[in-house]
């Protein structure tokens, strides 16, 4: 499938590898403006090359951003919209699994930090510009890996740390956080959506603790893992195909619209939403 999009301007997080750097690839392929919004100079640059060389689309860019800080965050957003750029398609993917707690700069679990705040926050500072730019799009590159979400304790500070129980109630908040936007959004024509790409052989679980990595890569042998060029196909889909404007705050897996159970409390939702803004001092 190709899509026209050289007149929209689309933004990757953690693009220089896995499946936001298929993403960025068929983005460039389809001939949108492309930013590769990574945490990594270096590895950045590299991709950058590599995605330019292999698409022919010059309209690349990489900018330096680091989705676990909220400095970073700001920096990022002023130098993305200077002069009045606008963006048409934000692909929030940046994650990550942390084998240990560990907090960032700004003295957030991590998981949390990157998974959750992460998206929350560079989508609200990006409102603004989303909503001069529509029709635009947010994707939340989610997961059925989903569920645990305990708001009393996001950051694991009562809890024993287990990575993929904090793993999991992130790709769960992303989810209801994307649920959450598409209702804020429906009157700006700003689609919302949350998306899974499959269990995909990445450098996700890079460094991770061997009982719970063998448990999932044994399933994953079992159930076969996509490459991230297959895992990107329905992450890619809704961020570009056209029909998907007609609807927003759904959940998309192989290319479909599935029922996704964590967005039937409203009263859940927005207790997610206020334990974001607390901690970012961000709102819609
Ligand atoms: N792999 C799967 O089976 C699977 C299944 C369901 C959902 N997903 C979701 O798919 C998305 C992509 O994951 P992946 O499998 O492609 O993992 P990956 O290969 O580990 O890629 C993750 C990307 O996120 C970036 N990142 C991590 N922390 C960051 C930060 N603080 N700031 C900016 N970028 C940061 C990484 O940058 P560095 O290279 O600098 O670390 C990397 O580019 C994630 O949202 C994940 O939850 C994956």
């Amino acid at each position: 499938m190709k899509y026209d999009l050289v007149d929209r301007r689309c933004v990757v997080t953690g693009a220089n590898t896995g499946i936001g750097k298929e993403i960025a690839r068929n983005l460039a392929y389809f001939g949108a403006t492309v930013v590769l919004a990574c945490r990594d100079r270096e590895r950045g640059s590299a991709a950058l090359h590599e995605l330019v060389q292999d698409s022919g689309n010059e309209r690349l860019t990489m900018l330096q951003l680091d989705v676990s800080s909220r400095a970073s965050i700001r920096a990022f957003v002023r130098n993305l919209t200077a002069g009045g750029s606008p963006v048409h398609v934000l692909v929030n993917n940046a994650a990550v699994v942390c084998p240990t707690r560990e907090t960032t700069v700004d003295g957030v679990e991590r998981t949390w930090a990157t998974n959750v705040l992460g998206y929350f926050t560079l989508t609200n500072l990006l409102l603004p510009t989303l909503r001069r730019s529509a029709p635009a799009r947010v994707v939340h590159v989610a997961s059925t890996s989903a569920g645990g979400l305990d708001l009393r304790d996001v950051q694991f500070q009562t809890r024993a740390w287990d990575a993929m129980a904090a793993y999991r109630q992130s790709k769960q908040a992303d989810r209801m956080l994307a649920w959450q936007l598409a209702e804020i959004c429906r009157r700006d024509g700003i689609g919302v959506h949350a998306c899974h790409p499959g269990a995909v052989d990445t450098g996700l679980l890079r460094g991770s603790d061997a009982t719970w990595l063998q448990r999932l890569l044994g399933a994953g042998r079992r159930i076969g893992l996509k490459t991230p060029a297959e895992g990107a196909v329905t992450p890619t889909y809704v961020a570009a195909a056209p029909e998907v404007t007609e609807t927003t705050g759904r959940f998309w897996i192989d290319g479909a619209t599935a029922p996704c159970k964590f967005t039937a409390n409203p009263d859940e939702l927005a207790a997610l939403w206020r334990v974001c803004v607390e901690l970012t001092d961000c709102d819609a």
